[in-house]
């Protein structure tokens, strides 16, 4: 079922978008090289708590055992926060999600700790250029292969891995909602998208291959050839005044504007 929001509840969203949006900026503001991933989970915890915000992450399906999922490096998506401390030249994507009255907000991004390789760089960039070129095909009447195509254009034309295992998704009373939101696809085909729906555009680029493995703790998800990789996910809403970014770093913006800023 594809739940369709009110008003009312995508004021609710908004919220838990925007508790997200400052879990991002103070664990970006405090990773750095020597900080550990438990120090940057404290940091989650308390921010969404001074939101009046729960954790949508914390004892996902019974078992997820942090607010935060902390990927450094190789690690694609879902890494535990643990007492690893942030090294010069690593790359570290953090990913939180947050619950206020009941909806979810879910946001991820990726950052380089000091000084980075060029190629770190252009990665963590590429991948955010491919969230906002999906994030643009999110409106009314467009279909879900549109997002799929435009995010994977970007991953191929720079050569690099388009993880297909793990996709957005659409989000609302639940964080992960149908419909599955894959980082490929054809234009013009799939499920038209309507008004009150609310969608998690989050595309994973690998330097290497698309191909992906779990550990053992049975969340960690890495690149199965051990290449670094980027994750970046905005939550968009289609409200009836359009479509809104509800996770970026200040008030929701305009996905119209997107194309200006982006
Ligand atoms: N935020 C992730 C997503 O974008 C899911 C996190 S998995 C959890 O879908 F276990 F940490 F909740
Ligand atoms: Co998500």
């Amino acid at each position: 079922m594809i739940s369709i929001k009110s008003r009312r509840e995508f004021a609710k969203m908004q919220k838990a978008g925007a508790c997200v949006a400052d879990v991002h900026r103070r664990v970006r503001e405090a990773a750095a090289p020597g900080v550990s991933l438990l120090e940057l989970e404290e940091i989650g915890a308390s921010t969404i708590a001074e939101h009046g915000c729960t954790s949508s992450f914390l004892n996902y399906l019974g078992t997820y055992p942090a607010t935060l999922c902390l990927s450094p490096n190789d690690v694609i998506v879902h890494g535990i926060p643990n007492e690893y401390r942030l090294q010069e030249g690593d790359i570290l994507s953090v990913d939180a999600g947050a619950i206020f009255e009941g909806f979810h907000g879910d946001a991820a991004f990726t950052m380089p700790i000091g000084e980075v390789s060029a190629e770190a760089q252009h990665l963590i960039d590429t991948t955010e250029a491919g969230m906002w070129a999906g994030i643009r095909e999110v409106r009314k009447g467009n279909r879900l292969g549109d997002i799929g195509a435009a995010v994977a254009a970007i991953g191929d034309a720079h050569g690099y891995g388009v993880v297909e295992e793990y996709v957005g998704h659409g989000i609302g009373r639940e964080m992960h909602e149908e419909p599955q939101v894959p980082n490929y696809g054809e234009p013009g085909k799939g499920l038209k998208l309507k008004t009150g729906m609310a969608l998690c555009i989050e595309p994973m680029f690998n330097i290497g291959q698309r191909f992906t493995k779990v550990d053992a703790d049975g969340w960690t998800v890495r690149t199965n050839d051990g290449s670094l990789s980027a994750h970046w996910e905005h939550m968009v809403a289609i409200t009836p005044d359009g479509p809104m970014v509800f996770t970026a770093a200040q008030d929701p913006v305009p996905v119209d504007e997107v194309h200006a800023t982006q």
